[in-house]
C-alpha cells in the first residue's frame, strides 16, 4: 500500500550504514566531565546571587519601615517590618520575573530601547495610569524623561492577576528614587473593569495616554512627540 515496504532493500542499506558508523567509545563518555563541573559551578553561583540580592532588597525595606514609624512600639515596628518584608520580597520577585529583563533591576531601562521606571512620571502619576499601562501594554511613541521611545511593551492583563499587578505597581512606585503610594488589588480590579472592552488593544503611545490621563500630569502634554495620530 505505502511506498515504504515496497523497497526493503533501501531499509537494509540504512541499517548497514548505521552499523558501520557506530563508534562504541562514544557510549562510555557521553558528556565530558569538565562540562558537568562548569554547569554545576554556574548553578551554585546563580543560586547564591539570587539569595544575596533578595536579602539586600528586604534589608533596605526593613530599615525604611523602621525609620518611618518612630512613634510605634518596638513590637509593632517588628510586626510591620516582618509583614512589609514578606510583601516587599514578593513584589520584588514579581518585578524581577516579569519586568527586569527589559526595565532592568535598577529601573533605569535600556537607553534608546526601553524607558526608565525610576523617576518616570507615568509610574508616579495617579496609580490608575501605571496599572492601565500594565493591563493593556503600550505600542507607539512615548517620551519618558526627555527621551523618545517607540517600541512595544507587552500586555499583561491575561498573564497577571489583580493582586500581582497591584504588588508590581506598588513595588515600582516605591523602589529606587520613587516615592509614590501603594495600589490595592481592588483598585486594579476596578481599572480592569473600566478598560474591559479594550484590554486587547495596546495604548497607542504617550498621546493616547495623555488623552486618557493627562489630568494627572502637568508635563505630559509638552512631553509628547508630534506624531501623526491614528484615527
Ligand atoms: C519586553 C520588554 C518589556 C517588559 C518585559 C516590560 N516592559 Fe514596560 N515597557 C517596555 C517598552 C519598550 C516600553 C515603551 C513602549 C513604547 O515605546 O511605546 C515600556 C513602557 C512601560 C511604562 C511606561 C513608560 C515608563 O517608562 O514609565 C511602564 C510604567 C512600564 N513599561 C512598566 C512595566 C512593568 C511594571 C513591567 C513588568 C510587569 C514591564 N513594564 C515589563 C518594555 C517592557
Amino acid at each position: 500500500m505505502s511506498g515504504k515496504n515496497e523497497h526493503p532493500e533501501d531499509f537494509g542499506t540504512g541499517a548497514r550504514d548505521l552499523q558501520e558508523h557506530f563508534e562504541p567509545h562514544e557510549l562510555k563518555n557521553p558528556i565530558p566531565w569538565p562540562l558537568i563541573a562548569i554547569a554545576a559551578t554556574l548553578a551554585i553561583w546563580g543560586g547564591a546571587t539570587l539569595l544575596f540580592d533578595a536579602r539586600a532588597t528586604t534589608t533596605g525595606r526593613d530599615a525604611l519601615l523602621a525609620q518611618g514609624r518612630p512613634e510605634m512600639t518596638p513590637s509593632l515596628v517588628e510586626t510591620a517590618a516582618q509583614e512589609g518584608d514578606a510583601a516587599a520580597a514578593r513584589s520584588a520577585a514579581l518585578y524581577d520575573s516579569y519586568c527586569a529583563t527589559c526595565h532592568q533591576t535598577n529601573g533605569a531601562g535600556v537607553r534608546g530601547a526601553v524607558p526608565p521606571l525610576d523617576g518616570s512620571e507615568y509610574v508616579l502619576a495617579d496609580a490608575a495610569l501605571p496599572v492601565s499601562i500594565l493591563l493593556r501594554g503600550l505600542s507607539g511613541p512615548i517620551v519618558v524623561d526627555g527621551e523618545v521611545y517607540d517600541a512595544r511593551m507587552p500586555t499583561w492583563h491575561a498573564t497577571l492577576g489583580d493582586e500581582e499587578i497591584a504588588d508590581i505597581v506598588t513595588h515600582v512606585r516605591g523602589a529606587w528614587s520613587n516615592d509614590a503610594g501603594p495600589v490595592s488589588a481592588e483598585q486594579v480590579a476596578a481599572t480592569r473593569a473600566a478598560l474591559s472592552a479594550e484590554l486587547d488593544r495596546p495604548w497607542a503611545g504617550g498621546a493616547e495616554l495623555f488623552d486618557a490621563f493627562g489630568e494627572f500630569s502637568e508635563t505630559m502634554a509638552d512631553d509628547q512627540p508630534e506624531e501623526p495620530r491614528a484615527q
